[in-house]
């Protein structure tokens, strides 16, 4: 499966108009069919139906004028509108495997899938037969209240509104408010619009487990201004009418599917996008001539931050100041605007963070850069695969993870088997120290990046031309 094969499949069609003679034209060859299969059928039908029964619907049948096959076609496409059928956007039958398949959401629609890329599916298209993607209802905390149906352009439902231009229809069992959910539930749209002449949308249509989400959580929603500027959120506020889109992307699986490169180039655009609209120039550092090793102390309040920051802060400053060129910045998670996490990520070459959602920020650090992330006790225990998130969001986006400190002192939760209520204990608990080890830790990391720092600063560093997109 060759990227041109699957990008000839996925050549939009043209923008759709939709006056009348351009719909007749359109669907003359389709009626003319269905017209002769009605004459056949009338003529093998059962010995008990007179061909001139008064329920046979088209007169002129033997001489049809231009006049009798106009309101032909008329009443074949309000049929047409009648017979569409709409679906529950979330299907309770595959409650029990919600991600699986085609997932609970549109789940009679299969997705289309290409070699290293988002499975999607796309409307309208050769797989929807040209029918648009309508939707119907607002519910926002029940997916089973709203429902989709496909339609032909030229005979959309009764009384629905046409949303014209392209929609990215972005449905999550995670949600678009955290800063990771929402990140892995914008990715799949950057990968197709990469492969698709980098287009953008007219808008967003945010949805959780088939749920209308009104808007995108501020960091996701700065993200994605960056990449597909400031479109709207529909939330379909105009009347229960239906709502059909003249095309639409709609992506329900988040990353799965995309390749490890494509993935690396996603994150790459994404970057380079953000940093973009932040006016963030990654050269500002490298320009000074000595290879500066920039280390971040990413702090979190409340909820696993450190028990005793100040001699953690005062550990990590202890070693970056025993290597030539090391620069120590210590900053708090929350507070920080959009642009100032995309900054000090920017120039930061070792992030030193607790886990959680604000770790997200490493894409915006250079390629081949270094994490290391600290967990509260219980978490190796209870927390499930979950925990190695950005572990696996390190490779995805092209960092190192330089592993995870995993404390081991601190309260023992109270019914050791109940998984789910130990890893509810634990979950938030901050995080103790051990003072040799995170020293080690921290000159070990230090000295691998000085020694990468020193062998990059002896190349002739290349500036690269603007984003991809
Ligand atoms: C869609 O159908 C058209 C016309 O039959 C054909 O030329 C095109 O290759 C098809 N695209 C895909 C992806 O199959
Ligand atoms: C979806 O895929 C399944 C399995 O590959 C197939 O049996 C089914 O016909 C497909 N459905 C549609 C609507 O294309
Ligand atoms: C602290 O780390 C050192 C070095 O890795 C290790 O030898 C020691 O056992 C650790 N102490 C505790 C209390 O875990």
């Amino acid at each position: 499966m060759g990227m041109e094969a699957s990008s000839a499949g996925l050549k939009i069609q043209p923008r759709a108009k939709y006056p009348c003679r351009c719909a007749l034209t359109k669907l003359l060859p389709f009626l003319l069919i269905l017209f002769t299969l009605l004459i056949i059928c009338h003529f093998t039908a059962s010995p008990f139906t007179n061909p001139s029964s008064p329920s046979w619907p088209f007169p002129n049948l033997y001489n049809p004028t231009y006049s009798s096959q106009s309101k032909l076609v008329e009443s074949l496409t309000a049929k047409l509108k009648d017979s569409i059928t709409f679906l529950p956007l979330k299907d309770l039958r595959y409650s029990n495997s919600p991600m699986e398949g085609n997932t609970w959401f549109m789940s009679s629609l299969n997705s289309t899938i290409e070699e290293n890329e988002p499975k999607y599916l796309y409307f309208p298209s050769n797989s929807s037969k040209g029918r648009v993607l309508c939707f119907k209802g607002s519910h926002s905390s029940d997916g089973t209240k709203n429902s989709y149906a496909l339609a032909w352009p030229e005979a959309l439902p009764p009384s629905a509104t046409l949303l014209e231009g392209l929609t990215f229809v972005s449905n999550t069992y995670w949600n678009h408010d955290n800063i990771l959910h929402g990140l892995n539930a914008i990715a799949p749209f950057v990968s197709w619009s990469m492969k698709n002449q980098c287009m953008k949308p007219s808008r967003w249509v945010l949805l959780h487990w088939g749920e209308v989400e009104p808007k995108m959580g501020s960091w996701v929603r700065n993200l994605a201004k960056a990449l597909f500027g400031d479109v709207g959120v529909e939330i379909f506020g105009k009347g229960d009418g239906p709502y059909c889109f003249e095309k639409a992307v709609v992506m329900r699986h988040d990353l799965e599917g995309i390749g490890a490169q494509k993935k690396l180039k996603v994150f790459e655009l994404l970057r380079c996008k953000a940093r973009e609209a932040c006016g963030v120039d990654p050269m500002e550092m490298k320009e000074r001539g000595v290879p500066t090793i920039r280390m971040t102390l990413l702090l979190r309040r409340g909820a696993r931050s450190f028990k005793n920051e100040e001699v953690v802060k005062s550990l990590f400053r202890k070693e970056c100041e025993r290597v030539e060129g090391c620069v120590l910045s210590v900053i708090q998670s929350d507070g920080l605007s959009f642009c100032d996490q995309v900054r000090a990520m920017t120039n930061t070459d070792i992030l030193v963070s607790p886990h959680g959602a604000q770790q997200t920020n490493m894409l915006f650090m250079e390629r081949g850069s270094s994490v290391m992330e600290f967990f509260p006790k219980g978490w190796l225990e209870h927390a499930g695969i979950g925990q190695y998130i950005y572990h696996w969001m390190a490779t995805d986006t092209g960092m190192k993870h330089q592993g995870a400190w995993r404390d081991s002192v601190g309260e023992e939760c109270p019914n050791p088997k109940q998984e789910l209520e130990c890893f509810f204990f634990h979950k938030d608990k901050k995080i103790g120290r051990n003072e040799t080890y995170f020293a080690e830790w921290a000159r070990k990391v230090l000295n691998e990046v000085r020694i990468t720092k020193l062998e990059q600063a002896s190349k002739k560093y290349v500036r690269l031309s603007g984003c991809e997109c």
